[in-house]
């Protein structure tokens, strides 16, 4: 005979059968929750991108087909980055406001087509420095705070412009969330949302995408603006500035790592929450599953669902269509 446990309490009860488990899960992942983050470059050519498979640097025209299968399964949200020609770099960064440039070109064109998609922008130098620094530097190697907010302003205003819905600045410049909110206001976009990344860490995390936008500073690293790694009380303070400034919406990033951030800004906020599974979160997860040492589609939506219950509301992803193809 096994003697019973003197207990009342059996948690595995509401765990007997799928029913029970989906009935009570408490944190859902869907298309809806994701920005999906494209490349995007001048040529015609669709490039791999060696360090993230699956993922390319698109051709304007490849970059439509890859939204349309991303649309096909429910993902409403992208987000664009440019790799541009070095021949297109300057130190101020001329060509991110640039009218008639790649990304205003992109907007359009998207946002022609699926009028239903939100586009998100990015607000930072570093694809159009010739530095590879997010914000303008000076002769010592200096980033120069207040010059830099300047362009961002006038880069924000060229996305508005072209029909970009949610400007994200991700340059970590202090100052440059109000200063965009009035630069877009003053010009009539009151309607365009500000997606500011708010806790944004100096993290090794982003190698892959410096890799696919030949983006990596030139000299020095990006301590000097984005948050130290070892910092959780700090990122309260950026959340709320950001929040005084106007931000829509607050970002944290990487998101893996940063689960605690996540959970923290979640309950010290009343904005939405976003947060950034990046390119090296995406990388490790594709080279384990590449050699068969993990099954992907299992890890994959274990970590999203993880950033969901730290806190997320929206999740930026490289696997963005993937699982939407998933759970299709
Ligand atoms: C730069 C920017 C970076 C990422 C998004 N915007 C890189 C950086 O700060 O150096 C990283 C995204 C990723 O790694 O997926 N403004």
């Amino acid at each position: 005979m096994v003697h019973r446990l003197d207990i009342r309490e059996r948690p595995r009860r509401n765990r007997k059968s799928a029913a029970i488990r989906d009935a009570v899960r408490e944190s859902l992942v869907g298309p809806e929750h994701f920005i999906y983050p494209l490349f995007v470059h001048e040529g015609d050519d669709t490039i791999p991108i060696a360090s993230m498979p699956g993922c390319s640097r698109h051709s304007e025209a490849g970059l439509m087909v890859e939204v349309e299968r991303a649309y096909a399964v429910g993902i409403r949200m992208i987000a664009l980055f440019p790799a541009l020609d070095d021949s297109l770099k300057d130190e101020k960064g001329t060509e991110s406001h640039n009218p008639s440039g790649l990304i205003p070109r992109v907007v359009g064109a998207l946002k022609e087509r699926w009028p239903d998609i939100m586009v998100v922008t990015d607000v930072a130098l570093d694809p159009y420095s010739s530095d590879g620094h997010d914000g303008i530097v000076d002769k010592h190697g200096r980033i120069l705070n207040d010059e830099t907010v300047d362009v961002l302003c006038q880069q924000a205003l060229c996305q508005a412009e072209a029909g970009a819905d949610i400007i994200a600045p991700s340059d970590m410049m202090d100052g440059r969330v109000g200063a965009i909110r009035d630069a877009l206001d003053d010009e009539g976009y009151t309607e365009v949302s500000i997606l500011a990344y708010s806790a944004k860490y100096a993290s090794a995390f982003y190698g892959p995408f410096r890799d696919a936008l030949e983006s990596a500073p030139k000299s020095g690293d990006k301590k000097t603006y984005q948050m130290d790694p070892a910092n959780a009380r700090e990122a309260l303070r950026e959340v709320s500035l950001d929040e005084d400034e106007g931000a829509d919406m607050i970002m944290v990033k990487p998101a893996g790592p940063y689960l605690d951030i996540i959970s923290l800004v979640r309950a010290n906020t009343e904005l939405p929450v976003a947060a950034y599974q990046v390119s090296g979160e995406y990388a490790m997860l594709k080279a384990a599953a590449e050699r068969g040492w993990l099954d992907e589609k299992k890890v994959v939506l274990e970590s999203l669902t993880a950033i969901r219950r730290a806190g997320a509301d929206i999740v930026l992803s490289y696997y963005a269509r993937q699982v939407g193809e998933w759970l299709a």
